[in-house]
C-alpha cells in the first residue's frame, strides 16, 4: 500500500521537479516503437514539439550515463558484481531472535535475520542495491537517444554513438557488462534466502525500449553501430533468452496470469527481434495472446486480475501498458496478424480494456495521484483504433492539455491535436520541416506542463514493482 506519507512525498517531489526546470521526462511503463516508422520519418507536422521534448531528454541521459551493474556497492551472493541484483521491495528484517543486533554488520544482517513480508510498505534500503533505476536510465537513453539520431539526416551522430558507449558498459564489456540472467532479481535476503525471486524478471521489461533503438541504428544502417557490436549484443541476448526460457525463474514469470506475465512476454518477443528470429517472435507473441491475455479481460472490459489489487487503477493501466506493448510487438513482427482485434475469452479487445478504464475514478480507489498513467495508453488507443468521435482526444484535452509535446506524440500517430511548430534546434525533421516558428519561451512552458504528468508517471512506474 503507499502510505499518506509517500503519497504527500511523491506529491512535493513532482512540484520541486516542476519548479526546478529540469529537463521532462516521461518514462513510458512500455512500450514498443516501430522502427519502421520512424525511419521512414513523415511525421506530421504537429510533432515538432514531441520532437524537442525527445532530444532534450536523449541530452540529459547521455550526460548522466554511461551505467553499469558493477557500480553497486555489494556484489550478488555469486560474489559476482556483474550479476545483475536487486531486493524484493516490501520485504523487512526480523532481528529480535539473533541475540545482540548492534553488533551485527549490515551485510550480517542481510544473511542473519529473517525477512519478513510487509506487503506495500518499501524497505528503504532496497535502493542501497539500484541496478533496476540504472536498467531503466539504460533502456530509456537507448530509446530516446536512438530517436534522436534518426531526426538527423546523417549515418553517425553524437546520439548514436551514445548508445554504443551505453551498451558497451552495461551489456558487454570484460570488467563492467551484466552476466545474462536474472538469478538475484528482487532476492530474497535471510538465513535460506539469497536468491532471486521470478517477479524479479519484471526489472527488466524495458528491454522492449532497447530493442526499439537497435532496430532504429540497424535500419538507418548507422555506421557507429557496427557489424562488430551488433553481432556480440546478439550473442549476448541469445544466452540471456536461453536463460529466460529454461530458468524456472524465467518459466515462471511468463506463466503469470497478470501483469507480471503481460511484461514478460514484452521483453520475450523483443528479445527475439533482437536476435533476428522473426518467427520465434511471432511465435512467442501468438502465445500471449492465445495464452494468458485469454483470461485478461472480462465482457465488461475489466481486468479482474488487476482490478482486485491494492491499487487497481494504476494496476490496470500499468497491465494496458503491456498488452498494447505485445499487440505492437506482434503487429511488427507479423504485419499480417491483428492482435488489436484479438478477443478474449471473454469476447473482449483491448479496445475494450481501455474504454473500460476510462469510466474509472482513480479518487475511488485513492489513486488520484496515478490518473497520468492512463494518458499513454489512450494515445496508443485512439492511434490504433481512431477516433471517430473525437472522445479520446476529448479526454486528453481535458486531462492532459500538453500531451502533444510528450515523446509519444511522436508515434501514437494519426492522433488529433500538436501544432505545426518548428522548435529551433534539430526539433524538426528535416527532411519535412514545415509549418510557424514559435519562441523559445513558449515551448519551455509547454514542455514544463508536461514535465510534472512525466515525472509523476515516471515516480509511480517506479516505485510500483510488482
Ligand atoms: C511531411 O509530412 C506530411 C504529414 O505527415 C506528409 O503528408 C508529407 O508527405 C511529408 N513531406 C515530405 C517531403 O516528407
Ligand atoms: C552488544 O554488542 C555491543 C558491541 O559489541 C556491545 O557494546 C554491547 O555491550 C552488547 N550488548 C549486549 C546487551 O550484550
Ligand atoms: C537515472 O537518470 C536520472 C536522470 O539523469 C538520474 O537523476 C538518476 O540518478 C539516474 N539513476 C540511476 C540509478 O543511475
Ligand atoms: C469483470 O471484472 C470486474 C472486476 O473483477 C467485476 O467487478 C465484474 O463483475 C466482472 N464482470 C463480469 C461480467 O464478470
Ligand atoms: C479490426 O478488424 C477489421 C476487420 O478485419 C479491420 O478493418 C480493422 O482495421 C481491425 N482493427 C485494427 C485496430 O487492427
Ligand atoms: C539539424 O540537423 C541537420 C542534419 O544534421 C543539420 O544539417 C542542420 O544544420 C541542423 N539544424 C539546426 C537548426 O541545428
Amino acid at each position: 500500500m503507499l502510505t499518506p506519507t509517500l503519497v504527500y512525498l511523491l506529491s512535493a517531489l513532482c512540484v520541486r521537479y516542476a519548479l526546478a526546470d529540469v529537463q521532462p521526462f516521461t518514462s513510458y511503463a512500455n512500450d514498443f516503437v516501430d522502427p519502421d516508422y520512424i525511419v521512414a520519418g513523415n511525421f506530421p507536422d504537429t510533432t515538432g514539439e514531441a520532437k524537442a521534448s525527445i532530444i532534450s531528454w536523449a541530452d540529459r541521459f547521455a550526460s548522466t550515463g554511461p551505467w553499469t551493474v558493477t557500480s553497486k556497492p555489494f556484489a550478488a551472493p555469486s560474489g559476482d558484481k556483474k550479476d545483475y541484483m536487486s531486493w524484493a521491495p516490501y520485504f523487512w528484517p526480523d532481528c529480535s531472535k539473533v541475540g545482540n543486533t548492534t553488533a551485527l554488520t549490515t551485510e550480517e544482517v542481510w544473511t542473519k535475520c529473517p525477512y519478513v513480508n510487509r506487503d506495500g510498505q518499501f524497505n528503504p534500503d532496497r535502493l542501497t542495491i539500484n541496478d533496476i533505476g540504472a536498467f531503466f536510465n539504460v533502456s530509456d537513453a537507448i530509446l530516446y537517444n536512438a530517436l534522436a539520431f534518426s531526426f538527423e539526416d546523417k549515418p553517425s551522430s553524437k546520439y548514436s554513438q551514445n548508445i554504443v558507449k551505453i551498451v558497451n558498459a552495461w551489456f558487454l564489456d570484460s570488467e563492467t557488462g551484466m552476466n545474462p540472467n536474472l538469478n538475484f532479481a528482487q532476492m530474497h535476503r535471510g538465513p535460506g534466502g539469497q536468491v532471486g525471486t521470478h517477479t524479479g524478471i519484471l526489472d527488466l521489461k524495458g528491454f522492449v525500449k532497447v530493442v526499439s533503438g537497435i532496430l532504429i541504428l540497424r535500419k538507418r544502417k548507422c555506421t557507429d553501430w557496427t557489424a562488430t557490436i551488433d553481432a556480440q549484443l546478439v550473442d549476448w541476448t541469445k544466452k540471456y533468452i536461453e536463460w529466460l526460457e529454461t530458468n524456472q525463474l524465467g518459466i515462471d514469470e511468463c506463466a503469470s496470469g497478470n501483469n507480471h506475465g503481460s511484461f514478460c512476454f514484452n521483453q520475450w518477443i523483443a528479445l527475439k527481434l533482437l536476435v533476428n528470429d522473426i518467427p520465434g517472435a511471432v511465435s512467442v507473441g501468438n502465445k500471449f495472446f492465445d495464452g494468458i491475455y485469454q483470461g485478461q479481460i472480462n465482457s465488461t472490459g475489466d481486468q479482474p486480475l488487476e482490478a482486485s489489487r491494492t491499487h487497481p487503477y494504476h494496476y490496470r493501466n500499468y497491465n494496458l501498458a503491456a498488452m498494447i506493448t505485445n499487440a505492437r510487438l506482434l503487429k511488427y513482427a507479423d504485419p499480417t496478424s491483428n492482435p488489436w482485434n484479438k478477443t478474449t475469452k471473454a469476447d473482449a479487445t483491448l479496445k475494450d480494456a481501455m474504454d473500460m478504464t476510462m469510466t474509472v475514478n482513480p479518487d475511488a480507489s485513492g489513486e488520484g495521484y496515478a490518473v497520468a498513467e492512463i494518458f499513454p495508453n489512450i494515445a496508443a488507443v485512439a492511434a490504433t483504433y481512431g477516433d471517430p468521435e473525437g472522445k479520446y482526444v476529448a479526454f486528453l484535452k481535458k486531462t492532459f492539455p500538453e500531451y502533444a509535446s510528450d515523446a509519444s506524440f511522436l508515434w501514437d500517430q494519426p492522433l488529433a491535436g500538436g501544432s505545426a511548430v518548428r522548435t529551433g534546434s534539430n526539433g524538426t525533421n528535416s527532411k519535412n520541416a514545415t509549418g510557424n516558428g514559435v519562441s523559445g519561451a513558449l515551448l519551455d512552458r509547454r514542455v514544463g506542463a508536461t514535465q510534472a504528468v512525466g515525472f509523476l508517471a515516471a515516480l509511480l512506474f517506479a516505485v510500483y514493482l510488482h
